[in-house]
């Protein structure tokens, strides 16, 4: 990907409110574990709404790598199948993980409890991120990971064949570390227990109990501990994905700061641990109503109106980072526009994002006219609208190049973007979608 031509992109000002009816692709997050947890299950797996973006179809590729059946049988729909736990066989090649920190990091949970021996890499912004923070506690099941200097991609791995099961506390907030470790604990002998201090993502415990693995959570402090039990027989078990908040906050803030706009956006995961933006806006006087709230495959799913708002400034206090941790340069556009002073608190996971998103952030809102600082982990935004007329670093990151495409419907001269290509990483059909609710985003002169 990172050869082709970049594909810059302009948005400005559109003429009329946007309108329509709209749904986003499915959820990233359960995309991805749906695929692992199928391609280690006995049995078949039929997923619907999966998400075919670059990152989901890096998994599909890894799993089938490993042994894993795991095919398309129409937009969205999937089968897939396993040998069973501890049944994967060594891959013949490099698996590349492209952008996909996601997909690189649960993938070593479940090589470092299989005897086999992988190499893994990435695109050069995936082999920039840390995977100390897997393969250091992952080490502890027996598995022999090797990386570049300072634990990055490619890194290999000697799996375990005799897995120890893993009792760990994580040091930082990562549903990804947390992810990794439940998929090595799958084929380790005994319980695997893992304390997390602050509740992050829970759709890989919600999945394993899904596909019939006995999974314990208890509160604990201000945080949980959950514990595995290894070795459960995995059974295929249907999954049906819904839309990817994280995807849909893109048309609600473009809704909510392109005045006079309304759009319904059906079918989005509102899944407790994921919504911390709908919170955070809401608290800013967005209008945004759910509506048809119901359960699709184990998770809240609702309907959502978005209606344009005043929006005032916000304080959004660190323990909620977590529950929208992809969302900050999303919300930083909304800040951009709000009323008054904002300040996002605890960010220095977004440092180690697909790009440094708290630097990437901050250069895109003030490149553009916005009054904003870093003040150690914390972002303060000053609001009152922008100026626009810059072109925005997107630095092989999806969200980024999002986030500045809708913050150009509102600025005061258009907004372009040197690179739009990552955009097919979580989001396909980005462009086109927000034309079709009347978004003015054209390529660049
Ligand atoms: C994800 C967890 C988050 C998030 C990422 C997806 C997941 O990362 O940023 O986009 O699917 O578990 P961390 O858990 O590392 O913060």
């Amino acid at each position: 990907m990172e050869h082709a031509a970049t594909l810059p992109q302009t948005s400005r000002r559109p003429a009329t409110p946007l309108t329509g009816t709209i749904t986003v692709p499915g959820d990233k997050s359960i995309s991805h574990r749906a695929l692992m947890f199928a391609g280690l299950a006995v049995g078949e797996t039929r997923i619907s709404g999966l998400l075919e973006g670059e990152d989901v179809l890096r998994t599909a590729a890894a799993m089938r790598a490993l042994g894993a059946t795991v095919e398309r049988t129409g937009p969205g729909a999937w089968h897939a199948s396993g040998p069973g736990i501890g049944g994967l066989q060594s891959p013949d090649d490099v698996l590349d993980m492209g952008n996909s920190g996601t997909a690189a990091r649960l993938l070593c949970g479940i090589l470092a409890s299989h005897d086999i021996f992988a190499v893994m890499t990435g695109d050069a912004s995936l082999r920039r991120r840390p995977m100390r923070r897997v393969i250091d506690p992952l080490g502890a099941t027996g598995a022999v990971f090797a990386a570049r200097e300072g634990g990055r991609l490619p890194l290999s791995v000697r799996g375990a064949a005799e897995a120890m099961p893993l009792s760990y506390r994580l040091p930082v907030a990562s549903a990804q570390v947390k992810s990794a470790l439940l998929l090595a604990g799958l084929n380790a002998r005994g319980i695997t227990e893992i304390e997390e201090p602050e509740p992050t993502r829970d759709h890989s415990e919600n999945m394993l109990r899904h596909f019939g693995a006995e999974v314990e959570v208890a509160a604990h402090g201000t945080g949980k501990l959950i514990r595995l039990r290894g070795q459960p027989e995995l059974r295929g078990a249907d999954v049906v994905v819904p839309g990817d908040p994280s995807s849909a906050a893109f048309p609600i803030v473009a809704a909510l700061i392109v005045p006079g706009s309304r759009v319904t956006i059906g079918g989005v995961g509102l899944n407790p641990l994921r919504t911390g933006l709908f919170l955070t806006l809401r608290e800013m006087g967005a209008a945004i109503e759910i509506v048809n709230a119901r359960e699709a495959g184990g998770e809240p799913v609702g309907d959502l109106i978005v209606t344009a708002s005043d929006l005032r400034a916000v304080d959004v206090p660190a323990e909620r980072a977590p529950s929208m941790i992809d969302e900050y340069p999303i919300l930083a556009v909304s800040c951009a526009m709000a009323r008054g002073s904002s300040r996002l608190r605890g960010l220095a996971e977004l440092r180690v994002k697909e790009s440094d998103r708290l630097a990437a952030t901050l250069a895109m809102i003030t490149a553009n006219g916005v009054k904003a600082q870093v003040d150690g982990d914390d972002l303060i935004i000053e609001g009152g609208g922008a100026r626009g007329g810059a072109t925005v670093a997107t630095h092989m990151d999806h969200r980024l190049a999002m986030s500045a495409l809708v913050m150009g419907l509102a600025t005061e001269t258009p907004m372009t973007i040197d690179d739009a290509r990552f955009i097919d990483t979580s989001f396909p059909g980005f462009l086109p979608l927000m034309r079709g609710i009347g978004a003015a985003i054209e390529a660049a002169a």
